[in-house]
């Protein structure tokens, strides 16, 4: 693992299974009939990659909310409209920074979906500075998401920007 040379460092720390999925991500996306089509098998790319997403969703802005786009996961969220500044959601919309909560129930924001739920990350997507949606994905253990995540669901939501319902 690893190596000596100090500038390739953030390559190497890019662990192998985030770089096979973002591989899988390019290739979904290349193959779906539409950009719906593609972002909903990018949540399944994801779903079926990493075992402790248990529950992921786009979110798009639509005026001064989220609205849900496509999901999966165990069940469905009552969650599907959060007004920006809302919730973990709507504070990652609001800011434009990732969000990590290592103990949902220590976070005030938190709206609670599913009782399963321990722990959350939050990533804005973004068509140049506007953020135009997020990747929210739901964890069942505690501090199941960290700086590689986020790192790795930037990527995803680059590739995600493209995807968006236009007006
Ligand atoms: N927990 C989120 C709401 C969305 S559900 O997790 C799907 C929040 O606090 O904004």
């Amino acid at each position: 693992m690893g190596g000596a040379a100090v500038s390739h460092r953030v390559l190497e720390e890019r662990p192998a299974a985030h770089g096979d999925a973002l591989n899988l991500v390019r290739v979904a996306i290349a193959e779906a009939a539409g950009p719906e089509a593609a972002a909903q098998r990018v949540v399944d790319v994801l779903h079926d990659r990493f075992p402790a997403y248990d529950w992921i969703g786009v979110y798009w802005v639509e005026g001064d909310d989220l609205v849900l786009g496509p999901w999966t996961g165990p069940e469905a969220t009552e969650h599907t409209r959060i007004p920006i500044g809302t919730g973990v959601c709507g504070a990652a919309a609001a800011s434009g920074m990732t969000e990590i909560v290592p103990d949902v129930n220590a976070d005030p924001r938190y709206l609670s979906c599913f009782a399963s739920t321990q722990s959350e990350i939050v990533v804005p997507i973004f068509d140049g500075e506007r953020v135009v949606g997020e990747i929210d994905v739901d964890g069942s253990d505690l501090d199941a998401f960290d700086q590689a995540d986020a790192r790795f669901l930037e990527e995803v939501a680059a590739l995600l920007a493209p995807l968006r319902p236009r007006a």
